[in-house]
């Protein structure tokens, strides 16, 4: 049997339509189609004749986790998961010091599906199965919980790590995660949060009430998680500065107090983890062993590096369609996807030829290992530094921009690292 292919829909904000006469409307809308494509997306504009639909839906998107090809409608088991997007946007926790009256950001929080990540997902593009696996150990970890699992029988937690070089996309991955999470466990877990913890921000400088805002900002989390039909998924970024934190305590160079309010961060984390319906997110830029005990209990750790040849391709394709869909290429043209030039070996002709430009491109930005952050900031900076002039360029012209953008970002960069002090 073919595994299900899920069919996400973002119902309108305006729309009182309830779940099942949505699903009803997009199942009889989907059962013309003779195959659905997973990771495609249908928007509005192509619901133009449908209008009652039209009225009702935003966006259809054909999950891309368990199928790599095409699937016939007609073998299809579609499982139906329809939300409306929250567009309140991040409330933020602040905490004061009393000694010193200073504010800062303790925590941001989302209600999730939030229009802020929508998409998100979609636009992170790895080769491996990265995105897929995380979510299906995650998806797992969860069922093992609703069963009761004993996890001193079966080792199995909800902590997830993911590590690797800086701009790789581990805090987008980590939202869209919760995202998807969302959305997928919405039966389970009928409303959903996130919430990132500001570790760097808690213990960058020495607050004397470090201790206390920790107690306090847990008590909150803790009044999340009560609520057992809530899916609490807790993001602490850049774990490692906690770890940095602790070392600087205990060599003396912070006072004592900083190194208990790093312990408790990491007692509070670890009895979060516990609960149910929670779901602990980490990232860290530090490759090697993190001195943080608590991570050491990630089940779930993933490297994540920077975008092969393929996966850059994928990125700049992407970067292309949306400046010509927003007028800022002309004239609209297709920039053919990777499966198609290795389909025709890469045989140049005219209307292969951006793309072949485009797939060298891609290919030198995978051999300098240009992290995903530095080439989403390529189309921008070929069309600011290396394509003057108010017309829009065309496809070609603008490929040859990325070219030397490329070039003039690998050579500041390498004048850089010629001005950084030598290691000793
Ligand atoms: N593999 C990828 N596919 C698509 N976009 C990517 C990828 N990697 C990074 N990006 C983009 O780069 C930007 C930075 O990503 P993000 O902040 O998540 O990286 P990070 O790994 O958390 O970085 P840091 O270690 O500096 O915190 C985002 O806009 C993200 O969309
Ligand atoms: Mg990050």
């Amino acid at each position: 049997m073919n595994p299900p292919l899920h069919v996400e829909v973002v119902q309108k904000s305006q729309s009182r339509a309830n779940k099942d006469y949505i699903k009803e409307l997009v199942h009889s809308f989907l059962v013309n189609f003779v195959s659905l494509c997973p990771g495609a997306s249908i928007t509005e504009a192509d619901l133009e004749d449908n209008l009652e639909l039209k009225e009702h839906v935003q966006m259809i998107t054909f999950c891309d986790i368990e199928h790599d090809t095409e699937v016939l409608v007609t073998e299809a088991d579609l499982i139906y998961h329809i939300y409306k997007l929250d567009s309140f946007g991040a409330e933020t926790d602040t905490m004061t010091d009393t000694s010193t009256g200073e504010e800062f950001a303790a925590a941001d929080m989302w209600a999730l599906p939030s229009k802020e990540f929508h998409g998100l997902w979609e636009s992170l593009i790895y080769d491996t199965k990265l995105k897929e696996d995380t979510v299906r150990f995650v998806e797992t970890a969860f069922d093992f919980a609703d069963k009761g699992v004993d996890p001193n029988i079966i080792g199995w937690n909800r902590v997830v790590l993911l590590h690797g070089p800086p701009g790789t996309g581990k805090t987008s991955l980590c939202r869209a995660l919760a995202q998807k999470l969302s959305v997928r466990l919405s039966d389970r877990f009928p409303r959903a949060r996130l919430v990132e913890i500001n570790a760097h921000g808690l213990f960058s400088k020495w607050f004397a009430e470090s201790g206390k805002l920790v107690a306090r900002l847990f008590e909150r989390l803790e009044e999340i998680v009560a609520d057992r039909r809530l899916l609490a998924c807790v993001l602490v970024d850049e774990v490692e500065s906690l770890a940095h934190a602790r070392r600087a305590a205990l060599s003396g160079l912070e006072p004592s107090d900083s190194i208990r309010a790093v312990n408790a961060l990491l007692t509070q984390l670890d009895r979060l983890r516990r609960r149910p319906n929670a779901l602990v997110l980490t990232t860290s830029n530090v490759t090697g062993a993190i001195d943080v005990a608590f991570v050491d209990r990630a089940d779930i750790k993933r490297r994540v590096g920077p975008p092969s040849a393929r996966a850059a391709y994928e990125i700049l394709r992407g970067c292309c369609g949306e400046l010509m869909a927003r007028g800022v290429l002309a004239p609209r043209e297709p920039v053919f996807e990777l499966r198609v030039l290795e389909g025709s070996r890469f045989a140049d002709s005219e209307s292969s030829r951006a793309s072949l430009r485009l797939w060298d491109v891609a290919r030198d930005a995978a051999a300098a290992r240009l992290s995903g952050r530095a080439l989403r900031r390529l189309p921008f900076l070929a069309r600011a530094l290396q394509l003057r002039g108010a017309a829009p360029p065309d496809l070609l012209r603008f490929v040859a921009g990325l070219r030397a953008a490329l070039r003039d970002h690998l050579a500041d960069a390498a004048e850089l690292d010629d001005a950084a002090p030598p290691v000793s």
